[in-house]
């Protein structure tokens, strides 16, 4: 019984950090350092990125190994083998890098994206862990539970690719939106484990099944609509080089209102939901968080709206809606 115990626990500590990574993501985002490495799965060429910027200039009488970068003359080349260098830049040693042109070395972003790329990989250590742990406890048992778990590892697997194709494009918004629902499907896979693992019995009750699945389905308009905002924020403030934040509101789109307008169904349907899951005891911690996210989430909304979208508030506003749908789905897989 311990050992179910602990891959519980284990699958939870999974969950867990996959909203680290999603928050770790954010900030990448919010911080502006997505092209802090300009190339994938190295940062500059290294496996740990520089930290200081002589280090991606070039250095004369230097050792420099096949594939290192360095910004010279406003452009990004990488070393075509592992050479020393002479007193000066010779242009035969050197390759310009043709997938982007981010001429740029700001320690503070490359370190943020590094940081955001270790969290990734940890999570692989933990998804292969888990596929290990799955195949013993239930290889020859409950064979579902190791292909959920298998799932998890072609999902994120497929999430890694979009990254890298996210920094290949510049940071494309599309995908960047794609990028999230995909953290979010693994994330629910992960919850699947879980309530199939516990197989805890259900509380059937036809409202509560239609109420929760609703709740669940706006929410997840309103987290795409709140991406198609956050697109629009990423357009704007780029075009006012990330200055004049008390301009970014006012220059959004009727996706905004929509936005704002559905946040409020939302937390209509979350407070009732909330109400009428009091009586199941089974129900309400989950219906508790629910309740504790979407009123985070909603006043993180109206600090975004009305403090000129403070950047600290930017992942946290991601973070609860992450969570908030999320739990949601915990709560609907808990009825019937
Ligand atoms: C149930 C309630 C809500 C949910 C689930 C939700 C969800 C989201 C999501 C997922 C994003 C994209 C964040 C990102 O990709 O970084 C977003 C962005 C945004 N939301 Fe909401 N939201 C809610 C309520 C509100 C409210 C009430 C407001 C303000 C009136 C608001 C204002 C914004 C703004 C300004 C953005 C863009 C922020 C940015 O660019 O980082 N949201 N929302």
């Amino acid at each position: 019984m311990q050992q179910y115990q602990r891959y519980l626990s284990f699958t939870r500590l999974l969950l867990i950090w996959l909203f680290v990574v999603i928050l770790a993501g954010s900030i990448v985002r919010t911080t502006h350092s997505g092209m802090g490495c300009p190339d994938w799965p190295t940062c500059f060429g290294n496996a740990i990125p520089p930290t200081q910027e002589y280090q991606v200039r070039f250095q004369a009488d230097h050792e420099y190994r096949k594939g290192q970068f360095i910004i010279y003359n406003d452009s990004l080349k990488y070393a075509n083998k592992t050479f020393k260098s002479g007193a000066a830049y010779n242009p035969a040693d050197w390759q310009q890098y043709e997938k982007n042109n981010y001429a740029k070395f700001n320690v503070y972003q490359t370190w943020i994206e590094y940081i955001n790329r270790l969290t990734t990989g940890v999570l692989g250590f933990i998804i292969i862990a888990h596929i290990i742990w799955s195949w013993r406890l239930f290889g020859k048992t409950r064979r579902s539970i190791l292909y959920w778990s298998l799932s998890l590892s072609l999902l994120t697997a497929f999430e890694a690719w979009l990254g890298k194709i996210v920094v290949d494009t510049n940071l494309e918004v599309v995908k960047i939106t794609l990028h999230m629902l995909f953290a979010l499907l693994i994330a629910a896979v992960a919850v699947i484990i879980i309530h199939k693992v516990k197989a805890a019995p259900k509380v059937v009750g036809k409202q509560l099944k239609w109420l929760s699945t609703i709740t669940l389905l706006v929410v997840l308009v309103q987290i795409v609509l709140g991406t198609e905002v956050r697109e629009q924020i990423d357009e704007i403030s780029l075009a006012l080089s990330y200055t004049s934040r008390e301009l970014w509101i006012s220059r959004l789109n009727g996706w905004f209102e929509v936005h704002r307008d559905v946040a409020w169904a939302a937390a209509i349907l979350c407070v009732y939901l909330f109400w009428q899951s009091l009586p199941h005891k089974v129900l309400q911690r989950t219906a508790f968080i629910i309740l504790a996210c979407v009123a985070g989430t909603v006043l993180l909304g109206l600090i975004l709206m009305y403090a000129n979208i403070p950047a600290a508030v930017q992942p946290l506003h991601l973070l609860l809606s992450s969570i908030l749908i999320i739990a949601l789905f915990a709560y609907r897989l808990k009825v019937k």
